[in-house]
């Protein structure tokens, strides 16, 4: 406990604005020790402290940006078949998605006559269909990786990822019922709503994907040594197939 209360120390002064890569410097010794169970003991004593959820958000952020290195390694030590590729394969998907929303609603703002036949109201529909998928990705995470890190010390890291899904399937549900309703709108509201929800969603989708790629597997590789467990959730994840390849029906 004594390392990630120290590690606690060390994200409380990043929270605080010092600079993550001058800390890297000075507690490079405390670095180098660390496994990723630490990371989530530090979470969890964080939690103690009543830290909010909001900011146990920008910790887990913190806590990447200090051992980033550590994490790329684990990645790149995946096996082909394993269940958390095709998390990661997504995860790449939606960064994608994500690019082409913020390209095209800035397109969109600049249209001057937008109606239902625009080529930037086609591509946002299309867009829309895409993200949507993040439900079913969002549902496999809650059915199956986070039931499984439950005898973990990873809940707390759970539970900021959690509260995202939420927010994520609200604010995507919101830009695919502006896309559906877009005769309801007139042409200046539209792009007022696009604009707003296509800035709210680009950022917090993005950090939500970092700090699962960055925190939240590698923790889970560390801590499930069991290679049944991992093959259970490979074969239940198999029968929800790949998400965010294939659009669902958005505007009709
Ligand atoms: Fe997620
Ligand atoms: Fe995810």
């Amino acid at each position: 406990m004594e390392k990630a209360r120290r590690l606690a120390d060390i994200l409380e002064r990043v929270r605080s604005g010092e600079d993550p890569g001058k800390i890297r410097q000075e507690a490079r010794q405390l670095l180098s020790t660390l496994r990723l169970t630490d990371i989530s003991r530090a979470h969890k004593y964080l939690v103690g402290t009543g830290i909010s959820l909001d900011q146990l958000r920008t910790l887990v952020y913190a806590f990447a940006s200090i051992l980033g290195d550590q994490f790329a390694l684990l990645r790149a030590n995946l096996g082909p078949d394993h269940p958390v590729r095709r998390i990661l394969a997504e995860h790449e998907m939606f960064e994608c998605f994500l690019a082409d929303l913020e390209e095209n609603n800035l397109m969109l703002q600049e249209v001057e006559d937008l109606t239902e036949v625009s080529s930037e109201f086609r591509r946002l529909g299309h867009i829309a269909g895409h993200l949507q998928a993040i439900d079913i990705h969002n549902q496999r995470e809650d059915d199956l990786i986070f039931p499984a890190l439950e005898a973990y010390p990873c809940r707390s890291i759970c539970a900021v990822m959690q509260k995202a899904h939420w927010r994520i399937k609200n604010m995507v549900g919101n830009l695919t019922m502006a896309v559906n309703n877009f005769r309801n709108f007139e042409p200046v509201q539209f792009k007022i709503q696009v604009n707003a929800l296509s800035s709210a969603i680009v950022p917090i989708m993005r950090e939500h994907i970092f700090q699962e790629d960055n925190i939240l597997y590698p923790v889970a590789l560390d801590v499930i040594k069991d290679e049944r467990i991992w093959w259970r959730i490979k074969q239940l994840s198999e029968e929800m197939g790949y998400c965010g390849f294939d659009a669902q029906p958005c505007c009709t």
